[in-house]
Formats: structure tokens, sequence, C-alpha cells
């Protein structure tokens, strides 16, 4: 089990390289090259520090920062957990701990845009697809899922 943390100013470069590893080396596998390096050089350090101000931004840890999200009310941006992680529920983990804090701010249900490559790790918590989208960033997915 990772602890689930606020990010802190000092952890963005450590989530900035989080993310570069994702779309480098999983993201890759579904998107286009240029697709990658325009994502890569949008989630910078500094894009990080000033999501943080906008979003309340959470980091899974385990011997060091291993994955990370966040929230805007009921929404969800930036699921990236570590490649060498994968597959072992952090990001179940970090999912349902933001879904409990949208709950208790009285949200009924959760919403997320996804990656083609994460559709599936939605689906299996119990997303069900609302709509596909086509976004500077590519083919992106909008899924719900209803709190209790
Ligand atoms: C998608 C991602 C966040 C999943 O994180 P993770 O820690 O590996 O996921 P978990 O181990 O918590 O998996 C939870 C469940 O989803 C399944 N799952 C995870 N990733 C999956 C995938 N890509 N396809 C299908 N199932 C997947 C797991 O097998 C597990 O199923 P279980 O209920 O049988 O145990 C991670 O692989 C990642 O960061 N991917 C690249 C970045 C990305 O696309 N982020 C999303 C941007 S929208």
């Amino acid at each position: 089990m990772a602890t689930i943390r606020r990010l802190q100013d000092v952890d963005a470069p450590a989530v900035a390289g989080i993310i570069e590893r994702c779309l480098r080396e999983v993201n890759s596998r579904d998107y286009p090259i240029e697709i990658i390096e325009r994502m890569c050089g949008h989630f910078t350090e500094h894009r990080v520090r000033e999501l943080a101000t906008q979003r309340e931004m959470y980091v899974a840890e385990a011997d060091g920062i291993v994955g990370t999200v966040s929230r805007d009310g009921n929404k969800v941006y930036t699921m990236f957990v570590h490649p060498s992680v994968a597959g072992r529920g952090i990001g179940r983990q970090l999912m349902r701990h933001i879904e409990a804090l949208a709950a208790a701010d009285g949200h009924d249900h959760m919403e997320t845009g996804a990656s083609i490559s994460a559709h599936d790790f939605y689906r299996r918590l119990g997303y069900v697809d609302v709509r596909s989208t086509d976004t500077d960033f590519g083919l992106n997915f909008i899924l719900r899922r209803s709190l209790p």
C-alpha cells in the first residue's frame, strides 16, 4: 500500500518525471510521437506547480513518489503511475482516495477523461463510457462512475 498525500511544491520535479516516463513508455504505444512530444512539453515542473494551484493534486508515496492524481470537484485529472510499479493497485488507491473526497463533498458521480491507454483501467474500476472526444492530445474517452 502506498501513502496518499497532497502534492507539495518540492514534489513537482518527481511528478513531472513520472508523467514523462508514462508518456514515453506507456502512452506512446497508443499515440503518435507528435502527441507524446506535445504532452511532454506541456507537463513540465512549472506546469505541475501551476496545476497544483488550480486543482487538488495528490501523490502516492512508497519509497519515493510513485504516482499522482488530481481532482477539481468530481473531475479527475493527471492520473499517472510510474511504469515500474504499474499493476500493484496504486492507481486504484489514488482513484478511491479522490472519489471518497468527492463523495464527502456531496457529489453523486465522478467523471474522468481517459486516454486510450487508461480506458480499460477506468472500466475495471467501475467507470462507464459517456462519450469519446478528439482533443489536442488525441482521442479521449469521457467516463463516469456513481458515488455512494
Ligand atoms: C492507467 C494507470 C494509471 C493504471 O495504474 P496502475 O497502478 O497500474 O493500476 P492498478 O494496479 O491500480 O489497476 C487496477 C485494476 O485495473 C487493471 N488495469 C490497470 N491498467 C490497465 C490497463 N491499461 N488496461 C486494462 N486493465 C488495467 C488492473 O489489472 C487492475 O485490475 P484488477 O481489479 O483485476 O486487479 C497506469 O498504468 C498509468 O499511469 N498509465 C499511463 C498513463 C495514463 O494513461 N494515465 C491516464 C491518463 S488519462
